[in-house]
């Protein structure tokens, strides 16, 4: 058996592991972390937008302040983000964006004379804010408020966090997929995992673990996430006796996502004064936000989106239904200076040139704000697991509430990637130096057979592991989008079950190799199933409309949900089980 050693494992190589990784190794604590690709492709570099962060510095964000950012945090959540959290972030996520400063990102900044516009006016940057940290205009938010990196913020931010995690020696061991989580009663000791260089299986054995994993939108077809953000964490949590997760319904869809690709334009574009049009080339967004227009938050615009759709009033290409998103007026310059990625994926993935053509867009999914539930200090041990922790959108400690505001994902990967940390130390302080033997090799032993099973059935002819997982992103999409009602998620659920009936029977198509991207398909397969049914068992639940949670049938908020959903597998039943809980400032 290949066994590590360490008092801290973190399970993803995104911005929200690699902080949480950095802050442990600078408190002198032996952490390795472990991540499925190289940390530079995982889905923390494809954020484009933003950190919100009320540093006041910019022209149009001149008298902001954390309370401002509290409570456009708090009224995006709509009744269910947990003060006490939003409070400690909005006050850290200053710090933060000046410690990467000093860490060598590169935020944009003030530049003399700079002109910036906005809803058609021209706003011309004071001069003497020259060099700070400037900010950039995003959805639901009463001041510009959005540090950025030209349109590759979260890139920008990734190779800070490399560069930092080289210079503190931090152990990275890529390519390998977490496989299950090492329990000794109800204490977590970290992770089997599959070498996906090699095949073999290895156990990281560790006093404390952090899933900073990322969130489930995979699980749906139309995603403006990158393949491996399928919900690996919250799956390994749902697959021990207890394990809880939370908010599972709150999914987001973004409405600017390039058609047909889903690839996302950044809300940036709406920020720096982008149109939406629909096909009468009218601009809707007057009609349903007129105050706020296309800077209404991603519920609202979203779907607006389907509302004009239904009124016959969306275009139709090659692609199927799509709005016009339109930033010409923007011109070459700007375009080619703040939203040079945007252009790029435009012109590579749709065929258009933002600055002569109108881009085709359409609501897609973007973030899941439920995950893997832990209280505000981003530990799970008030749910019943000790040494297990989550941090980033793996985690749920209700900083989003049902609909997260643009620009406050990134600022919370390292707010909590730091927080999570300083958790950890506590916790590895207090605990005792044993770590349980059998589990390990019991872990071992499953994994190693469940290996062995996927190899003795490879080949059979019938259902495949790869047409099981489409099959959950077409339900998905088709039946628990921006709107939802009892008959669709009904129907969702009971297709769901049918393949989590059928999933034991199933089989790699071709021969097997313990390396393939058909084996991990395989073994991520049954864990997709599952989330699958918690979104739509807890959407079928909760009987009311909420943030971005669109119950046709149920379409005005009801004070009796204004609670977080609580749930965990049965695995008796093999079903979801759901509770609710109060949200209380003390978390
Ligand atoms: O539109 C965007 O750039 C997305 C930002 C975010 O989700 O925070």
């Amino acid at each position: 058996m290949d066994i590590s050693y360490s008092e801290a494992l973190v399970v993803g190589g995104g911005l929200a592991g690699l902080r949480a990784a950095i802050e442990l190794k600078e408190r002198g604590i032996d952490v390795v972390l472990i991540s499925i690709v190289p940390p530079l492709r995982s889905h923390s570099s494809a954020a484009m937008g933003g950190v919100q962060a009320a540093l006041a510095s910019s022209f149009m964000g001149a008298s902001d302040s954390p309370c401002l950012h509290y409570q456009d945090t708090i009224n995006g959540g709509a009744g269910i983000a947990d003060p006490a959290v939003v409070d400690y972030f909005c006050h850290s996520v200053i710090d933060s964006v000046y410690q990467l400063d000093s860490w060598g990102v590169p935020w944009t900044r003030v530049s003399a004379g700079e002109r910036i516009l906005s809803d058609g006016r021209m706003i011309v940057e004071k001069k003497d804010n020259h060099g700070k940290i400037t900010a950039r205009n995003f959805g639901g938010t009463a001041q510009w408020r959005t540090c950025y990196c030209s349109d590759s913020t979260g890139h920008n931010l990734m190779r800070a966090h490399l560069r930092r995690s080289a210079a503190v020696g931090l152990p990275i061991v890529d390519r390998m997929q977490a496989l299950s989580l090492i329990m000794s009663d109800n204490t977590c000791e970290g992770v089997t995992a599959l070498d996906l260089r090699t095949g073999k299986i290895k156990l990281f054995q560790s006093k404390a673990t952090l899933l900073a994993t990322g969130g489930y939108g995979r699980l749906f077809e139309y995603s403006t996430n990158g393949s491996i953000c399928n919900g690996a964490g919250q799956a390994l949590v749902l697959s021990i006796s207890g394990g809880t997760l939370s908010n599972m319904e709150a999914v987001q869809f973004h409405p600017t996502a390039l058609m047909p690709s889903s690839v996302l334009i950044t809300e940036g574009c709406r920020g720096d004064g982008g149109y939406l049009y629909n096909n009468k080339m009218e601009r809707f967004m007057l009609k349903y936000a007129p105050e706020a227009k296309e800077l209404a938050s991603r519920d609202v615009i979203s779907r607006s989106m389907i509302l004009e759709e239904r009124l016959g009033n969306a275009c139709q290409g090659d692609s199927g239904s799509h709005f016009w998103l339109d930033i010409r007026h923007l011109g070459r310059e700007h375009i080619s200076t703040h939203l040079r990625e945007v252009a790029e994926n435009a012109f590579c993935f749709a065929g258009v040139d933002p600055v002569h053509d109108l881009i085709p867009v359409y609501p897609a999914q973007h973030y899941t704000m439920g995950g893997i539930r832990t209280d505000k200090s981003l530990s799970t041990e008030k749910y019943g697991i000790s040494g297990l922790f989550a941090a980033g959108e793996a985690a749920c400690w209700d900083l989003h509430g049902f609909n997260r505001l643009g620009g406050n994902s990134l600022g919370e990967t390292i707010v909590a990637g730091e927080f999570a940390a300083v958790t950890m130390s506590d916790y590895i302080q207090k605990k005792g130096s044993r770590l349980s033997v059998s589990a390990a090799d019991d872990e071992f032993g499953k994994q190693s057979e469940r290996l062995l099973r996927l190899e003795k059935q490879s080949g059979k002819p019938g259902l495949s592991y790869v047409s099981i997982i489409s099959s959950v992103q077409s339900l998905m999409s088709r039946y628990a989008g921006v709107f939802r009602n009892e008959e669709g998620l009904n129907t969702a659920r009971l297709e769901l079950n049918r393949l989590l009936e059928q999933e034991p029977d199933a089989a790699i198509a071709g021969s097997f190799s313990a390396t393939s991207p058909e084996t991990t398909a395989a073994l991520e397969c049954r864990g997709m199933v599952k989330l699958a049914l918690a979104v739509v068992g807890c959407a079928l639940k909760r009987k009311e409309s909420r943030g971005c949670h669109n119950r046709d049938d149920y379409p005005e908020m009801s004070e009796e949900f204004c609670k977080r959903t609580l749930c965990r597998w049965n695995s008796i039943s093999e079903s979801i089980e759901i509770d609710y809980e109060d949200i209380s400032p003390q978390g």
